[in-house]
């Protein structure tokens, strides 16, 4: 038997078809280009699907995409780095692209699942997944299960607030976990603390064009040294620290598990997560407590979203 698994990414669209025994069989990526809008990035899954629908019998289609997703799993809405989606039933478009049922679900969901079936995250019964990526997601796993809250979008940790008085990371909310740790906007105030230190080696490199730094640029650059690269991680990691504090308080769940690609930058980020973790957390909520880092990569999110079709439709 076997499904579409779809991960709609901020910068990359992958498709797989994933055999319920066999798992991955055959995988495809293409970029978003998410500034093209709504039908372009549908309309691109669609034809991905077609020459993978062509050589396959596929029952159904699942799909993770960057937002918030109705409990029923048809329709996203208002996600925040897809610019000009508002409520969009995708499980239907995709449906009508493509003649296959579809159900979709939020990526961080689907990341926190499969880090508890195939990554560190079946080590825990309980955890918290946090992914850094264009955006900041959530998936909290609560004796095993994923915790959905009333209409399905539990886990937006990525929009809980850490600074009131801090930027922007859309329209309405300032100084959110997003605003400092999605990879849009590291990369923009490392811009800014880079331009102030046109000695260093980073304003040599980017000065002429600093939208290609990229956070990997940054762990690269720590790895050799580099004192403001270094500065930069760890001024973002113990915003996560603050973060992570949030999350333990409110859950009574102490197992942090961190994914993205952001979150490759390891321990030049999370060591000082964990410092700012021991010095402010609550006494009570220590003891157990533990930040790790999840290496599945993509190929957990592809067969999270197959799943999502396999638990639907077979
Ligand atoms: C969205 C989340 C998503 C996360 C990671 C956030 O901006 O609100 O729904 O999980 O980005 O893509
Ligand atoms: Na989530």
């Amino acid at each position: 038997m076997k499904a579409i698994g779809v991960d709609l990414g901020g910068t990359n669209i992958k498709a797989a078809v994933v055999d319920n025994e066999k798992g991955i069989v055959e995988q495809v990526t293409t970029p978003t280009q998410a500034k093209l809008g709504k039908d372009h990035i549908l309309n691109r899954i669609a034809e991905t699907i077609g020459d993978l629908k062509k050589k396959y019998e596929i029952i159904g289609i699942g799909m993770g995409l960057p937002g918030m997703v109705s409990k029923d799993q048809t329709t996203v809405k208002y996600p925040p780095n897809l610019p000009g989606w508002t409520v969009v039933n995708a499980a239907e478009e995709i449906t009508q692209r493509t003649g296959i049922v579809c159900r979709i679900e939020n990526d961080a969901n689907i990341a926190a699942i499969g880090s508890l079936h195939f990554g560190v995250g079946r080590n825990f019964d309980s955890f918290i997944m946090i992914t850094l990526g264009t955006g900041v997601g959530g998936g909290i796993i609560i004796d095993r299960n994923i915790y959905k809250g009333t209409q399905g979008m539990a886990g937006e940790l990525g929009h809980v607030i850490i600074d009131y008085h801090g930027p922007l990371s859309n329209s309405v909310t300032r100084g959110t976990v997003e605003a400092y740790l999605g990879q849009r906007f590291l990369s923009r105030f490392a811009t800014d603390l880079i331009t102030q230190n046109p000695s260093n080696e980073l304003y040599e490199k980017f000065s002429n064009d600093f939208e290609k730094l990229e956070p990997i640029d940054l762990t690269n650059a720590a790895k050799e040294g580099n004192k403001l690269a270094i500065e930069i991680l760890a001024k973002s990691g113990q915003r996560l620290g603050y973060a992570i504090i949030n999350y333990v308080h409110m859950m009574d769940i102490r197992k942090i598990v961190v994914s993205g690609g952001v979150s490759k930058a390891g321990d030049f980020l999370f060591e000082p997560a964990r410092d700012i973790v021991r010095k402010h957390m609550m006494e009570p909520f220590k003891e157990g407590f533990e930040l790790v880092y999840e290496d599945l990569g993509n190929d957990s999110a592809l067969l999270g979203a197959a799943g999502l079709a396999f638990d639907s439709f077979s």
